[in-house]
């Protein structure tokens, strides 16, 4: 839900250092000469729909694939880390995040390409696609409706709701490897399972989709209904970052939650929300330490009272 978040989820360091050299100068140096935005010491709190997270030692928004390709290259030949974050299924612990934080927000062009295809940017938000589909008449993306996340996010971690997922429109998409350079790849080269996509090692800079005609009228009114049923089920009016568990097989996590007694379970400012037992909510100034305990303390009560043990949709990330 990458964030997406959906993730955008978070895509692991394209670098890999063996020693990570951050020293403030080569922080400066890795961001040397990218166009873009380059903040430094910057709260990742502020691009995070939980509102939670610690400082990056530099957080970038390159301006495009090219920008970032270049990033990509200096962090290498400099063996810093660089980490993207999508910032909807995410939560970054309190101590934040060394080396590079790389937003894609800028990367936002939508293409109508032929036969019902759309390119999108990574960095375009899932709303923004769905409502693009819909003035085009094209259908495949209702499933979508009210997630918050980008299009890489949704890529990286194939979102979806019990209407459908990423993988059944994916058609293709666009990478910066991990030498920089920008790939194209078919779908047939991702590996799509609940809730994760395994993709070439790179990062994810746009996808293609493959939609089809159909009846604006009739697909607007699928969007609307869902997203009634959303706003109806789903705490959207706090920050969070969506479904925190996976659910297990047959059985939804908010429901085996609300059962166990943990809706409204409260530490700090982190709650177990009252609405939907499976999003967690930020009812003001939550420390990921917080969240972290709480994940914790639902997790054994459902393992002891249901003896299932849920496994986490959310993606945790940074340093305590
Ligand atoms: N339920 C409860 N208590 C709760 C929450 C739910 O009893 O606190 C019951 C509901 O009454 C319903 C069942 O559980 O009978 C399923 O609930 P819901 O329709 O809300 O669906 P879900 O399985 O909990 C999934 C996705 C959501 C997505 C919704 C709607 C996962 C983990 N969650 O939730 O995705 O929005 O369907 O399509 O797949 C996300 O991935 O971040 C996310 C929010």
């Amino acid at each position: 839900m990458i964030e997406g978040g959906c993730v955008v989820g978070v895509k692991k360091g394209v670098v890999q250092p063996k020693r990570s050299g951050r020293s403030p100068s080569d922080i400066r140096q890795v961001v040397k000469g990218i166009r873009g935005e380059v903040l430094f010491n910057a709260p990742l709190r502020h691009y995070t729909s939980f509102r939670i997270g610690g400082p990056a030692d530099v957080y970038v928004m390159p301006e495009d694939a090219e920008a970032l390709g270049q990033l990509v290259v200096q962090a290498r030949a400099l063996r810093i880390p660089l980490f993207v974050l999508g910032g909807t299924n995410v939560l970054v612990r309190d101590g934040g995040l060394r080396g590079v934080v790389v937003g894609l927000s800028k990367l936002r062009v939508i293409r109508d390409e032929d036969q019902g295809v759309l390119y999108a940017d990574a960095g375009v938000g899932m709303p923004t696609l769905l409502k693009h589909a819909i003035s085009r008449s094209l259908s495949g993306l209702e499933w979508a409706a009210g997630i918050p996340g980008t299009v890489g996010g949704c890529l990286v971690m194939n979102a979806g709701t019990n209407l459908g997922e990423m993988s059944s429109v994916v058609k293709g998409i666009r990478l910066v490897d991990s030498k920089g350079a920008i790939r194209d790849c078919p779908a047939s080269a991702l590996h799509f399972t609940y809730r994760r996509t395994q993709v070439p090692s790179g990062i994810v800079v746009g996808v293609w989709v493959q939609l089809k005609p159909g009846s604006r009228e009739q697909i607007g009114m699928v969007v609307k209904n869902y997203l009634k049923y959303r706003k109806e089920t789903q705490p959207l009016s706090l920050p969070s970052a969506g479904c925190v568990f996976k659910n297990p097989e047959t059985q939804s996590a908010g429901q085996l939650i609300q059962e166990v007694g943990m809706k409204g379970a409260r530490i700090g400012d982190a709650q177990v929300s009252e609405i939907h037992a499976n999003f967690m909510v930020n009812r003001g100034e939550a420390k990921a330490d917080e969240v972290l305990a709480l994940i914790k303390k639902v997790g054994k009560a459902v393992e002891r009272q249901k003896g299932i043990t849920l496994q986490l949709e959310l993606k945790i990330v940074g340093n305590r």
